[in-house]
């Protein structure tokens, strides 16, 4: 199985970071493929809508030739996409938004001439790991219906959410129990 995961924090060995280290350890060792892209490491710039993507309604792509052409195709190719980022402002860091507006006009054929035309990511699964300094249901759960109405919109299947607490930036993030939430999260999505 393969798995697409798409990292977006700029700090490289934080909490998100963190807790994809056993969900990874995880997928692979039972068997999963996986590619990984950091999207702050990557040159995205935001959608145009420039439409040029709904001519072709048989595969997903978009013209605009920057870094998001290789995430595109591994979508295409994945069953599973895995959105891994903490809660900025209630919402998703800027770079990953900017990779959710691409997604869903190169995958979705509805905003040409066929309000009808395909969805490219039907029957593909929509996993979210997360981080927040909130409670969890006071921190991650206005991004978490915001991916859940993507997902319904794009045909996705939303397979969940793993999101954790760190409750003041003293303490350390990382603890057996997490660990264990990663790996089950991602034994979950097998
Ligand atoms: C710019 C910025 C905005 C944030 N906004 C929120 C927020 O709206 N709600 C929240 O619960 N935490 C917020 N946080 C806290 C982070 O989500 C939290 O510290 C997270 O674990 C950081 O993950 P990272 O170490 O993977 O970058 C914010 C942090 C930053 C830097």
């Amino acid at each position: 199985m393969k798995v697409t995961v798409v990292f977006g924090s700029p700090r490289k060995k934080g909490n998100t970071a963190s807790l994809l280290i056993p969900f990874m350890d995880e997928l692979k060792s039972r068997g999963a493929e996986i590619d990984y892209y950091d999207v702050y490491e990557r040159n995205i710039s935001g959608c145009r809508a420039c439409l040029q993507c709904q001519k072709d309604k048989s595969r997903a792509y978009c013209v605009v030739e920057d870094d998001m052409q290789p995430v595109i195709s591994s979508v295409s190719q994945s069953e599973i996409l895995v959105i891994a980022a903490p809660i900025y402002c209630w919402g998703l860091p800027g770079p990953v938004k900017t990779v959710l507006d691409r997604f869903i006009y190169a995958f979705c054929k509805y905003y040409g001439d066929d309000p009808f035309g395909p969805a490219l990511l039907k029957g593909k699964k929509l996993a979210f790991i997360t981080t927040c300094g909130y409670p969890v249901e006071k921190g991650a759960d206005i991004c978490e219906e915001s991916l859940k109405r993507t997902a319904k919109h794009c045909k996705l299947e939303y397979a969940g959410m793993l999101a954790e607490r760190q409750r003041n930036l003293k303490e350390a993030f990382m603890n057996e129990e997490k660990e264990q939430h990663a790996r089950a999260f991602a034994a979950s999505l097998l």
